[in-house]
């Protein structure tokens, strides 16, 4: 059995000083599903501390949103696993579709930077899906297999325990559009199958693969229900404790 893993993806929202507050809310409103479910707050990197304090001694993990593969270095503006392992960051997402869209993400850079999450101790939830004219083209499968056998490149089946993957169609995100539970079903059965050529059927079936796109509490049940479908990746409903809730609630 796959433990559930809900977490939310802050984005750029959420000030420092309006971070605990969120982070205390959302343990409250999520206590009864401490053990049972995954729950994680990915926040922007500047609320990490006040996320960290926040959660301490609850059940809520803290996420950060990006990382760079290098240990440290002339890098301006960036920030390194070490450092967020450091700061006691447990989770972080990489590749998500807004990175890959506005500043340039790659599969190669995906790759590293996956690579650099899991040497660091760190479980990486990475981000792959298809745009709109990708899925009408049909090229579904191939945009998939291409961002899963480069992103996850020298991942091997032990990488793998540090390893979420999350299926966020672009055309769902932030546009109220979900794909529909059988949609979400066979894009994540065709994940399982392609990450069972790279790490292993066994491992394959261990690996957590969360669906993200318009996910709320009004879909997230039937969203959940489904055999492939093991977690959210929550955008717009992550920003308040009473709308993230009712997800982590559906994940019981
Ligand atoms: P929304 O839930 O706002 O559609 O965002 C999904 C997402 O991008 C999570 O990473």
């Amino acid at each position: 059995m796959r433990k559930k893993i809900i977490a939310g993806n802050w984005k750029m929202n959420i000030k420092p000083g309006e971070t605990a507050a969120l982070v205390k809310a959302v343990a409250e409103a999520t206590k009864d599903a401490a053990g049972i479910v995954d729950v994680v707050c990915c926040t922007p990197a500047i609320d990490i501390p006040a996320a960290v304090a926040a959660a301490a001694g609850t059940h809520v993990k803290i996420g950060a949103e990006n990382a760079h593969w290098a240990e440290s270095g002339a890098y301006t503006g960036e920030i390194s696993t070490a450092m967020l392992a450091d700061a006691g960051v447990e989770y972080v997402i990489i590749g998500h579709s807004e990175r890959r869209q506005y500043f340039g993400e790659s599969d190669e850079t995906v790759n590293k930077r996956a690579r650099a999450v899991i040497a660091a101790g760190l479980t990486a939830i990475v981000c792959i899906g298809e745009t709109l004219e990708e899925r009408e083209a049909g090229k579904l499968e191939e945009v998939i297999e291409r961002q899963m056998n480069v992103g996850l490149k020298d991942i091997s089946s032990t990488d793998a325990a540090k390893l979420v993957i999350a299926y966020e169609p672009v055309w769902a995100i932030g546009t109220g559009k979900t794909a529909t539970p059988d949609q979400a079903q066979e894009v994540h059965a065709l994940i399982r199958a392609t990450l069972a050529k790279l790490v292993g059927a066994e491992t394959a079936e261990t690996v957590r693969i969360q669906y993200g796109g318009s996910m709320k509490a009004s879909n997230a049940a039937e969203l959940l229900a489904k055999k492939d479908i093991d977690g959210g990746l929550i955008g717009g409903a992550a920003l308040k404790a009473d709308t993230f809730a009712p997800i982590v609630a559906a994940a019981k």
